[in-house]
This record gives structure tokens, C-alpha cells and sequence, in this order.
């Protein structure tokens, strides 16, 4: 099978695609021929990583680092392994392969059905591979951060940043919550943000929200890691919290199917801003490298 292999640290172009041999699934395992999957920046940034950090990273954390790239896939279950309860042979899937050696980058995977940190759960039948696809890694960190507040119907809530990945889930999330919510982004973004269903869209070149008259919100979200606590604190009500895409987060099954229901119903839907082919690894990987994407990045594996 041709997947995307990363043998060594570096620039985009260490990235290799190969003709690797397909895997077969073991007891507990699933084997999912990859429809779509996707470049995040947690993609990238085990790329660039240096094996020597990241092998006595993973000696702690217990996992090896990845062979076969992709955090995230959707696809088809080709094979199910003896012992696998939830799945059947034709179930629409999709998720992470956090800690994986071989991730979702490649036309076949095995994932188990059962693990302690990558996540797997169905498709609804109105979902897409594409919205599937890139949908876990934002998504499932956004809820699991906002989720340390209970967000209320009409709270204020500050996404920074809210053009990204993680930062156009936020929006949507807090929107179903019932907050009023204001993204900050780039002029090019607020219509973007404001169709994601943020009420207010800032533009941060222009309109620093940091020196309005404040207190003004209940949360400030900084979901693209650029923003300080203590530089936007006096625009937080006595009562608020700050949130940061930096804080650790937890991948859980439950999540991922929750996020599955919401994307059923119409109340989440991922924005895909480019889409690539797996030849096209390099150029997605460069891309998503700039720091300017918007909402997430597609790599289509199969039709
Ligand atoms: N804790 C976790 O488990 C976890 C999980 C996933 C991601 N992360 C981290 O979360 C961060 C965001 O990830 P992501 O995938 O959402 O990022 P991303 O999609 O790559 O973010 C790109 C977006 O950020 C915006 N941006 C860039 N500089 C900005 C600035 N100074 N102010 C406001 N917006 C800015 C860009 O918009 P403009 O071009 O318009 O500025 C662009 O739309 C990354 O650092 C990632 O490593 C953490």
C-alpha cells in the first residue's frame, strides 16, 4: 500500500511516500481503508521534532514515534481482528491515532478498538469523509478545554484566534452553549469567523481587544497560543477564567462521539480551507508549517 513515511526530523521534505506493506489487523484491531485524513499542526510539529527528543518523550509516555504520518483518518473498516465488540466489516469510522507508530496518512491502518489514547468512533451516515476527517484533533481539544468551565447560555466568551483549527471548533462549541461569542482573527477571517457563529468578529491588526473598557467576558480562550493571561486579564469579569490551546488535553471515545452527534445534526461543521493528495504530502505539510491556515487542512487518500 502507498502511505507517507517519516524516518528522520526535519523540513517537509523528509517526508517520503512509499510502497509499504499493508497491515493486518490483530486481535482487538481494526483495519480501515483511509478515505480522507489531514495535516495538523500537531503533524508538523512531530515532524520537525528531533528523534532525541521525542524517543525518551515516548519512553515516558509510552508510545514510539510515528512512522507513517496523519493523526487523524476517516475510512471504511475493511477487517476486524478477533475480540473487537463495537465495529463491523463496512462501518464508516473515523479518528485519531494518537500514539500510534502508523497514523492515517496511507491507504490502510490498523487501529485498536480499545487504546489509551488514540480514539475511534462511527460516522453518522449524513457526514462526510471530508468533514470526518479533520474534524477529532480541533475539535476534541476545543471541548476538552472549554469544557473546564461551564459555559451558560448568555456568557461572554473571547476566542483568539478563532480562524484556526481548534480556534473555528471553540466558536461553534460555545455558540451551542448559548454564549454571545467573539472571535479575533485577521481581517481576512471575520467573515469566516462570523459565518462559524461568533456574534462579534475583531480583527487583531486593528482593534486590540486588550485595551476596550472592560470587564467584559466570562472567558477568554486564547486557541492559538499567542496571547498572555496577564495581558488580556483586566477584559476578564471577577468571575472569569482564561483558557489556553497550551494546557495538556485528554482524547476520549465519548468526545468523539459526541462530536459525531453534533456534526449529524448540523451544529458543528469543519471548515476545510485546502485540500491535497497524498503525493501532495509535502506541500500540505509546508503549508499548514506557515501558521496562516484556515480551519483545517484535507488530504484525500482514496476515492
Ligand atoms: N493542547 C492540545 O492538545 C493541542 C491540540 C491541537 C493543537 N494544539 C496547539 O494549538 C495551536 C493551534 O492549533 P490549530 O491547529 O488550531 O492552529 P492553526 O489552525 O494552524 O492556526 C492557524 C490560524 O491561527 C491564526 N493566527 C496566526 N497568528 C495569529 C495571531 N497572532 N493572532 C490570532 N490569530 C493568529 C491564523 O489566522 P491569520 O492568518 O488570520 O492570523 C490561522 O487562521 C497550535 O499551537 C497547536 O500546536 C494543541
Amino acid at each position: 500500500m502507498k502511505a507517507v513515511v517519516c524516518n528522520k526530523s526535519g523540513r517537509p521534505d523528509v517526508l517520503e511516500i512509499k510502497e509499504v506493506q499493508k497491515p493486518y489487523p490483530r486481535p482487538g484491531e481494526i483495519l480501515v481503508k483511509v478515505s480522507t485524513s489531514s495535516v495538523t499542526r500537531g503533524d508538523v510539529h512531530l515532524r520537525r521534532m528531533s528523534r532525541l527528543i521525542l524517543i525518551p518523550i515516548g519512553l515516558i509516555f509510552g508510545f514510539k514515534p510515528m512512522k507513517i504520518t496523519g493523526v487523524e483518518f476517516a475510512g471504511t473498516v475493511e477487517e476486524i481482528g478477533s475480540e473487537v465488540t463495537r465495529f463491523r466489516k463496512g462501518d464508516r469510522v473515523f479518528g485519531t491515532a494518537t500514539g500510534l507508530v502508523f497514523g492515517g496518512n496511507a491507504e490502510y491502518l490498523c487501529v485498536p478498538e480499545n487504546h489509551k489514547m488514540g480514539v475511534i468512533a462511527h460516522i453518522p451516515d449524513n457526514v462526510t469523509f471530508e468533514d470526518a476527517a479533520v474534524t477529532p484533533v480541533g475539535a476534541m481539544t476545543a471541548h476538552f478545554i472549554l469544557n473546564k468551565v461551564k459555559i451558560t447560555r448568555g456568557m461572554n466568551v473571547l476566542v483568539y484566534g478563532a480562524s484556526g483549527s481548534v480556534g473555528s471548533f471553540a466558536v461553534q462549541l460555545a455558540k451551542n452553549y448559548g454564549a454571545n461569542v467573539t472571535g479575533v482573527c485577521s481581517k481576512a477571517n471575520l467573515q469566516m469567523v462570523k459565518d462559524m457563529g461568533a456574534s462579534n468578529a475583531l480583527d487583531y491588526a486593528a482593534d486590540d481587544f486588550c485595551t476596550k473598557p472592560g470587564p467584559e467576558y466570562d472567558v477568554i480562550f486564547d486557541a492559538v497560543g499567542k496571547i498572555s493571561r496577564s495581558r488580556c486579564v483586566r477584559m476578564l469579569k471577577s468571575t472569569g477564567r482564561f483558557l489556553s490551546v497550551k494546557y495538556p488535553t485528554k482524547e476520549k471515545s465519548e468526545t468523539l462521539k459526541y462530536l459525531a452527534g453534533l456534526l449529524a445534526e448540523g451544529r458543528l461543521k469543519p471548515f476545510i480551507d485546502q485540500e491535497f493528495s497524498l503525493d501532495q504530502i509535502r506541500e500540505a505539510h509546508a503549508y499548514v508549517e506557515k501558521g496562516r491556515k484556515r480551519g483545517n487542512v484535507l488530504i484525500k487518500v482514496s476515492n
